[in-house]
């Protein structure tokens, strides 16, 4: 049954569902959590699938031949295929990594095309670094601070790149590229793209045969699974051409000499014992979202942020570094002129139990670039609701009249 995620009067369904939600902070004020681009709560869902894995089938996954073993192996495989229902592609198509940081660093490590690697400047620090520094060129953002396509396009014209890795949706801004389009102009110059989806993939299934990328990889944490457990999505003849960059047990069938025959991917790929528990919770969590109609889920957290943005509005001193279009996703990035960031998410925090990140949110050359420091960055997910949103505008508010007396 497709669950409602709020009703009349705007309260989540899905709050319920998170015991995280029900804690009393040390401010004696009930948790607000609106910080879940940095990582999602868990819900009860999730915790019971990560505690079964560990009560019933801790095994040693494609190891070992006993009982435990096949249930260990039949739950990691089974959430192989969740995961790959998910994201529309086929099961040996998805990589388990640890996160997204892990799956960029694979293609970066093992992509046999040593060419040129363009990155946006706008991105992730994850999206810039993971790549060798001597080859990579780094897109300088546009004057709003967005994705500069025209120099991509322009880079890629003028030949020698193998790789165009850029951010589905922006951890600062929520700015969301057009990544179809991408895709086709990296492979009109026979480029591949790499797409992080670290931020996209909480809002909903992300549907690989539209976006038409060739690897794409997001974290499993930023959907309410547990952490240490991600996923690399590659089209079979990409994944066939990586080349394995961590090797160990069960990467290969056999080795005699030194001759190596590694397994198919995605196996060989997935060096040393997989964390199965974790692979379980990213199921659950997974099985868990597809309980509530997923167009309501895009629109929930689009109305969250939009209302977000309307109300931060009326703080003053307040300088919102975000898109405000309606198409964007994602967090709303913010600082007070005049007031340390990081003074901000501390009081709301100790004096109102209101959780927000500050900081460069991992993406220093985007905040140089527009002659900022620190922001402050709220976002949301499932659980939250629009009463969230006025408590920590109402704290805000507060927080900054009484610095300014
Ligand atoms: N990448 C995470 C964030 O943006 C940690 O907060």
């Amino acid at each position: 049954m497709v669950r409602q995620i709020v009703n009349e009067s705007q309260v989540s369904a899905a709050s319920c569902d998170f015991p995280a939600l029900g804690q009393i902070t040390p401010s004696g004020k009930p948790l607000v959590y609106l910080d879940s681009a940095a990582t999602a709560l868990r819900p009860q869902a999730v915790i019971d699938a990560v505690v079964d894995a560990m009560v019933h089938r801790t095994g040693g996954v494609h190891r070992s031949v006993n009982y435990l073993g096949d249930r260990a192996t039949e739950l990691y495989e089974q959430a192989r295929t969740t995961v790959a229902q998910w994201v529309r592609g086929l099961e040996n198509e998805i990589v388990f990594t640890r996160n997204t940081t892990e799956g960029l660093n694979l293609i970066a490590k093992g992509w046999p095309d040593r060419r040129r690697v363009l990155v946006s400047a706008t991105d992730h620090h994850s999206s810039i670094l993971s790549w060798d520094p001597s080859r990579t060129v780094r897109i300088a953002p546009t004057d709003r601070g967005t994705i500069d396509t025209d120099r991509i396009e322009k880079e890629l014209s003028e030949g020698d790149v193998a790789i165009v890795c850029l951010s589905h949706v922006s951890n600062v801004t929520g700015s969301t590229i057009d990544a179809d389009r991408m895709a086709k102009m990296a492979h009109r110059y026979g480029a591949i793209l790499v797409l992080d989806a670290a931020q996209s993939a909480p809002h909903g299934p992300l549907d690989i045969q539209q976006l038409d990328c060739d690897f794409l990889a997001f974290s499993g944490h930023k959907l309410g699974a547990p952490a240490g457990i991600g996923v690399l999505w590659g089209k079979a003849q990409c994944l066939q051409r990586l080349e394995p960059v961590f090797q160990g047990g069960g990467v290969i069938d056999n080795m005699r000499g030194e001759q190596i025959k590694y397994k198919d991917y995605p196996w060989r790929l997935e060096a040393g014992t997989p964390a199965v528990e974790a692979a379980a919770g990213l199921a659950a969590a997974i099985d868990y979202l597809r309980t509530f109609d997923q167009n309501e889920m895009i629109s929930h957290l689009q109305n969250l942020r939009l209302y977000a943005i309307s109300q931060l509005k009326s703080l003053s001193k307040i300088k919102l570094v975000c898109d405000e279009s309606i198409e964007a996703l994602g967090p709303v990035s913010f600082y007070f002129e005049g007031l340390p960031s990081h003074f901000i998410a501390r009081s709301l925090s100790d004096s109102y139990g209101v959780c927000i990140r500050s900081g460069y949110q991992c993406a220093e050359p985007l905040h140089r670039f527009l002659g900022i420091g620190a922001t402050l960055r709220i976002s949301f997910f499932i659980y939250n609701q629009i009463s969230d949103v006025d408590f920590a505008v109402g704290a805000m508010k507060n927080i900054t009249r009484l610095q300014a007396s």
